[in-house]
Parts: structure tokens; sequence; C-alpha cells
């Protein structure tokens, strides 16, 4: 596990984008696992930056979001698809066939999660960003779910819930559920790239690097891969 502690936004974002550029640059035909959420989004400005500045092409590389939540329409500002469309998809030369993200409007919601589980099945993630709850969850993978789990529908504990509020105009209107990947798919990748910033996630980064690995904190679990690099600001970094 390989720790880095930025002291600024802007470094916070180059450090992230320096795992990825490596990705990138040795494979311009690999594949990303993405992630939202307001953490990585200094690491998607780098990106665009980069790719405006240097011309680094996505247009080979085929990525897959971690989650979407249910029922929000796509064109919603909150819906994840949305949110990578805004923050990096439509300011790079990826091509939209390539990008994969659950689909939260699926008529059948199990039909969905075996899709998107066989998708995964099939891929093998070179870089998997990664951002963590105040309560540890990884991706929608609230405490409690098994190390094993395959994409399947979550719904979301209460703290989640006031957590993601901010990004909407009332604590009513966040969904009450989510399509997740498992975490069991999230360790299949290659390489995890996991950022936190914030003080409201010292006390999730301090359980997930020096706590038990345990279901109770499912970022635990990436004590147990074998290349890791955790990005995080001061803040993030006060308990450790
Ligand atoms: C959401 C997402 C997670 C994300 C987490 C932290 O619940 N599903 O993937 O890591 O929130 O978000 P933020 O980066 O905004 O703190």
């Amino acid at each position: 596990m390989k720790i880095v502690i930025a002291h600024s936004e802007e470094e916070f974002g180059k450090l992230a984008f320096a795992e990825i550029r490596e990705v990138v640059y040795q494979d311009p035909a690999c594949t990303l696992g993405l992630a939202t959420g307001s953490t990585p989004i200094p690491l998607y400005k780098e990106m665009v930056k980069d790719h405006q500045e240097n011309g680094t092409s996505y247009g080979k590389v085929r990525t897959f979001n971690l989650d979407e939540y249910v029922g929000l329409p796509k064109e919603h500002p909150e819906s994840y698809i949305s949110f990578m469309t805004r923050n990096l998809f439509s300011h790079v030369d990826i091509d939209m066939k390539n990008v994969n993200i659950p689909n939260g409007l699926a008529p059948d919601i199990t039909a969905e999660c075996a899709r998107y589980s066989s998708l995964l099945d099939k891929v093998s993630v070179d870089v998997q960003v990664l951002g963590i709850g105040a309560n540890g969850h990884i991706a929608f993978n609230e405490p409690g779910t098994p190390f094993d789990s395959k994409t399947h529908q979550v719904f979301l504990t209460q703290k989640t819930i006031s957590d993601n509020a901010r990004f909407f105009d009332s604590i009513d209107q966040v969904p009450k559920s989510a399509l997740t990947m498992g975490i069991g798919e999230i360790m299949n990748a290659k390489k995890l790239l996991m950022l936190a910033a914030g003080s409201n996630k010292a006390d999730a980064v301090y359980k997930m690097i020096k706590g038990p690995v345990d279901p109770s904190c499912p970022a635990s679990i990436l004590q147990k891969h074998p290349d890791v690099v955790i990005v995080l600001d001061r803040a993030a970094a006060a308990k450790l």
C-alpha cells in the first residue's frame, strides 16, 4: 500500500493523475474503473487539462463506473452518467460506446446487475478509482456487505443519504437505492487508486488503513489488495 499526502487540491489532482497517466501511456487501449463524488473531481480536471495540453487520447480507452442511482433520469444533473459527462467524458475524446455505467432505469434491476457483472467478468480493469464514504463504504457497498459481493442493488443507509443530500435540493430527493459494483469485482482490478479528502473522512481512512479487515468497514479490504495507491489530503490523513 502506497500512501501519498497532498498539500493542496491541485497537488491532490496531480498525484492522482500521475497514477492514471502511467496506465494510459503504457496502454492507450486500457480499461479504467471510474468513480463519482466530489473527491475525484481534481483528478478529472487534470485528465482534461492533460488531454487539452498534451493530446493524451482516450479514443481507445474503455471505462466502467462503480455505481448509479436507481430511478434517477439520465439527464438529471446528479445521475452519475450526468456527473461523468459533465466532469470528464464531454471534455476528452472518449468513444461513448466504450463507456459503461450500470443502468439505474433498467426495467429489470436483477437482470441489469447480472448484465453488468458479466461484462466485468470479461474485462480486466487496469486501475480502479475509488472514493470512501464517511462510514467506510466503497462505491455503494455499505458496511456489512460481503467482501465477495458482485454487482447488486443496495438500499442506502441514512448516513449516505444525508451525506449525499448536499448535491440535491432537499434530502427527500436523494434516491433511496442504487446499483453498485460489488466488492469482489472492485478487488479484481489490477490496481486500486483510493482518493480521500476532508476531515469527515479521517475516521474512515484510519479504519481502512489501520483497522481490522472487517465488513463493518468495507474499505478495509484494500489491505488485502497487492497494488493500492491511496492519495489523501492532510485533513483525511489527520488520524493516521
Ligand atoms: C458516494 C459514492 C461513492 C463515493 C462516496 C464519497 O456515496 N457512491 O463512490 O466514494 O460517495 O463521495 P465524496 O467524494 O463526494 O465524498
